[in-house]
């Protein structure tokens, strides 16, 4: 059986989840343009450099979660892990890079080596925005309040907002020495993986889950007071927007985000539905170096993990749209109706009409059965005796009445009446 499931950590969609993918979608296309942004898609691979430079040569993803693979002429390419590092790389090739602001979204599968469980995948799907070349608070204000947009059109009700400043480069040494003179005290009672992240990356101290550790990171001093003035003022103005904008959110100083690249605000946002360890969304405001540049370009911008978001959409019973409904099943019996009801169906189809119908020979019985499950609200019925009356019989699947339509007359019946 192992052959024809799929590799762990991946999955097949089927036609019934498709219509949820589908309204995901479509509802972020339709919010994020109304706050100025455009599709952009990238390969889902890319030079290994590209996330190497961009994410940070010490993150969990870099050091233990890329697809790494060569090509043919020995260029070592990844499977993208995220969606930022390859937009940004995309978008030096657009001005960009002269001062302009680019507001882009995207969707797609992002591939990360991870233990597989509920919520965690190896292929999973983003669904994610970037608006590069700006900085100011209101923009990060801006972009966080869209995504509470887009979540509540798409059915995620009371998902939880957290965010934080990770301040600017020079705001961490001030902050990094109070913290590691704080943990170089409680060291010995720490996880083994804390005291590695002591020596390499102290800041990810703070986000680690160990029981042994909590109360110590807990009880951490206030290293957003170590930061400078204008760091400080700059979170202000984005939580007094947010209050503004009403999003409700909470600050967390615990939260600093796995990837390099993030200065300033940062958030994150999860649900009671799968609990406080598994994120549905996360992002921030980020500096990046494109090839070739001198000057890092600034930007704002958060990924959601689609099937989270349908795992959420799921618990709060949301409606799942249906994707593959016709509006009418044909039942043909005998060749020469079938073929009239496939001519019948294409100029219906032509018509933006969905229509399902049967083209083997079929009895009526099984035919009928097909036609119940369609889920049509019409079936058409032809037989050889209905040819040759040059009609067919249109029956109302709610209340089972039938009519007879003249042939002639049908193309216009039904777009009228399906
Ligand atoms: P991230 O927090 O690594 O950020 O991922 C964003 C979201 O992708 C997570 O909140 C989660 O919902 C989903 N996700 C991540 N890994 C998995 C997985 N293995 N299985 C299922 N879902 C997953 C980023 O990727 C940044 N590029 C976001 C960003 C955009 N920051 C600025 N701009």
């Amino acid at each position: 059986m192992a052959a024809f499931a799929p590799p762990p950590g991946t999955a097949d969609i089927f036609p019934a989840e498709a219509g949820s993918w589908r309204l995901l979608e479509n509802t972020a296309a339709k919010v994020f343009s109304s706050c100025g942004y455009g599709e952009l898609r990238t390969p889902v691979f890319e030079y290994t450099e590209v996330f190497q430079r961009g994410l940070g040569g010490e993150t969990e993803v870099v050091q233990k979660e890329m697809y790494t693979f060569e090509d043919r002429g020995g260029r070592s390419l990844t499977l993208r892990p995220e969606g930022t590092a390859g937009v940004m790389r995309a978008l030096t090739n657009t001005d960009v890079a002269n001062g302009n602001e680019q507001r882009v979204f995207y969707y797609g599968p992002m591939f990360r080596g991870e233990r597989p469980s509920a919520g965690r995948r190896r292929q999973f799907h983003q669904i994610g925005v970037e608006n590069v070349g700006r900085c100011a608070p209101l923009i990060d204000a801006e972009c966080i309040a869209m995504l509470h947009n887009f979540l509540i059109a798409a059915g995620i009700t009371g998902a939880s907002f957290t965010i934080n400043t990770r301040g600017v480069a020079a705001d961490r040494a001030p902050a990094e020495a109070l913290l590691r003179e704080y943990f170089a005290k409680h060291l010995d009672s720490m996880c083994p993986d804390c005291r590695t992240r002591f020596e390499r990356n102290i800041w990810r101290i703070l986000d680690c889950k160990q029981e042994c550790c909590q109360a110590i990171i807990n009880d951490a001093p206030d290293y957003v007071g170590a930061f400078s003035e204008e760091s400080r003022a700059y979170f202000e103005e984005v939580k007094t927007a947010l209050t503004r904008l009403e999003v409700p959110f909470k600050v967390s100083s615990r939260l600093v985000r796995g990837l390099d690249y993030y200065v300033h605000t940062v958030f994150e946002v999860t649900h009671d539905a799968l609990g406080e360890q598994i994120a549905i969304a996360g992002g921030g405001r980020y500096e990046l170096f494109l090839p070739g540049e001198k000057r890092p370009l600034p930007g704002v911008g958060f990924a959601t993990g689609v099937e989270r978001l349908l795992m959420v959409r799921e618990a709060l019973n949301a409606p799942v749209p249906a994707e593959t409904n016709a509006d009418c099943f044909m039942i043909g019996l005998g060749s020469a109706a079938r073929m009239e009801n496939l001519v019948l169906a294409n100029a219906l189809r032509k018509a933006g009409k969905n229509i399902a119908l049967e083209l083997e020979e079929r009895s009526f019985k099984a035919q009928m059965r097909a036609a119940n499950r369609s889920q049509a609200a019409y079936t058409l019925i032809r037989g050889e005796s209905e040819l040759e009356n040059n009609i067919a019989i249109i029956k109302k699947m709610d209340d089972g009445s039938q009519v007879e339509v003249p042939g002639d007359e049908l193309l216009q019946y039904l777009l009228e009446h399906i």
